[in-house]
């Protein structure tokens, strides 16, 4: 397999077009259906226990449903309407004149650039961490045009040695700043990039790198601030709509994403007696190629899973810019859990509550749709 090496001149964006006939596995999903002879089929003792699942799930989706209509939504009418009499705000820091500090990681294109412009402004200093300088500096002169104080720091998260790297920033930035108010963790990785497959099929590498990305570099970011930081911050961790349900070609990636998703709701309950707030973003497709967005706002990665098959029709897909807005309200009103935009999120959500022989079924459906691409990742 040969793959054309970008890393001498400017790191290619995730958006990379990749040569399916170079790649070790090209999906054929059709070969994926999981009964198709006799002896695939699920025994009795197994298809009953499969019943005794799905009857559960039930009572718990029920008991979850009531309890949420009967309770949790009506107090939140009423906290609402309490909130707007009492022209509830948030004591921002601006109102005490300390400037709001907010380190982002994946910060060069698509929802980190997003997120960079919806937080800049006067009174904010934002820490953009990505690989590509220039890139970086694309989105720091933009926010910096808001009246943002910025900092710029490159950084290879695919590299063993990133937890020492993010704990020597993370300590320089409190020590120039005293502070840090939300960690955006957003870098992330396909396995269909040439950094990631490097030159070896795909695989246990495969899982390796991207995992060190995707998980590793994230937990450093998470953990970090906790330890260093005695006031009040908070934690976003963007994971994806995959962590909810992932198609059977998109197993390492949905696997890392699922792994954010339950290490930010448990440390969420853990993070209240430390005064840190975790909230986890889940993502559907994020837009590309649109002309009205400068190529800065643009997901590399929702390219790159176009480029390399991804079925979903582009009316579905969402800009970076609302994706910002949208997890900016999720950290405003302390949601725990946003997954967004809905239309791609609900059937995944629901997907969730499947036994395991449906399961089976509904992984093969996904990889049979090729929506998150021809290829494995
Ligand atoms: N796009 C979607 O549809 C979608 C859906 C669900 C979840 N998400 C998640 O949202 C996050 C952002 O995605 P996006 O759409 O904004 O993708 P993107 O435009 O490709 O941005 C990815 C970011 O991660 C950084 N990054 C990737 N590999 C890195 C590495 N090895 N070391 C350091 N930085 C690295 C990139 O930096 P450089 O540009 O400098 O390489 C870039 O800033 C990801 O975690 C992704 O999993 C995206």
């Amino acid at each position: 397999m040969t793959i054309e090496n970008h890393q001498t001149g400017p790191i290619p964006r995730n958006s990379f077009q990749p040569k399916p006939s170079d790649l070790s596995f090209k999906l054929t999903a059709s070969k994926l259906f999981p009964f198709q002879s006799w002896s695939h089929l699920p025994t009795l003792t197994y298809a009953w226990n499969n019943v005794v699942y799905s009857t559960f799930s039930v009572v718990g989706a029920v008991s979850s449903l009531i309890l949420t209509a009967g309770i949790f939504l009506p107090l939140g009418f009423v906290k609402s309407i309490a909130d707007t009499f009492a022209g509830f705000v948030t004591k921002s820091s601006s109102a005490t004149g300390q400037k709001r500090v907010y380190v982002i990681s994946g910060a060069t294109s698509g929802i980190g650039a997003g997120v960079a412009q919806e937080y800049a402004g006067d009174g904010v200093v934002l820490v953009l961490i990505g690989r590509d300088q220039g890139r970086l500096d694309e989105v720091s002169k933009a926010a910096q045009e808001k009246g943002a104080k910025m900092e710029t720091h490159t950084m290879e998260l695919r590299e063993a040695d990133t937890d020492s790297k993010v704990i020597e920033l993370m300590n320089s930035i409190h020590e120039r700043h005293g502070r840090v108010d939300i960690v955006f963790t957003i870098a992330g990785a396909l396995a269909h990039l040439p950094d990631t497959m490097q030159d070896e099929p795909w695989g246990q590498g495969t899982a390796e790198r991207m995992t060190q990305v995707n998980v590793n570099a994230a937990v450093a970011f998470i953990f970090l601030p906790g330890r260093s930081c005695k006031r009040k911050n908070m934690i976003s961790i963007i994971a994806s709509s995959a962590a909810f349900f992932a198609p059977a070609n998109f197993c390492i990636y949905g696997a890392t994403k699922s792994y954010l998703l339950t290490l930010g709701l448990c440390l969420r309950s853990l993070g209240k007696t430390h005064n840190i707030k975790v909230n986890v973003i889940c993502p559907g497709f994020i837009k590309i190629n649109d002309i009205d967005l400068p190529s800065l706002h643009q997901s590399g990665m929702t390219g790159s899973m176009k480029n390399a098959g991804s079925s979903l029709p582009w009316f579905a897909f969402q800009t970076p810019e609302v994706m910002a807005y949208r997890i900016r309200y999720a950290l405003e009103t302390d949601e725990g859990c946003t997954p967004w935009p809905l239309n791609q999120c609900l059937p995944l959500i629901a997907a969730q509550s499947v036994n395991p022989i449906m399961d089976e079924v509904g992984r093969w459906a996904g990889a049979q749709s090729y929506i998150t691409s021809e290829l494995m990742s």
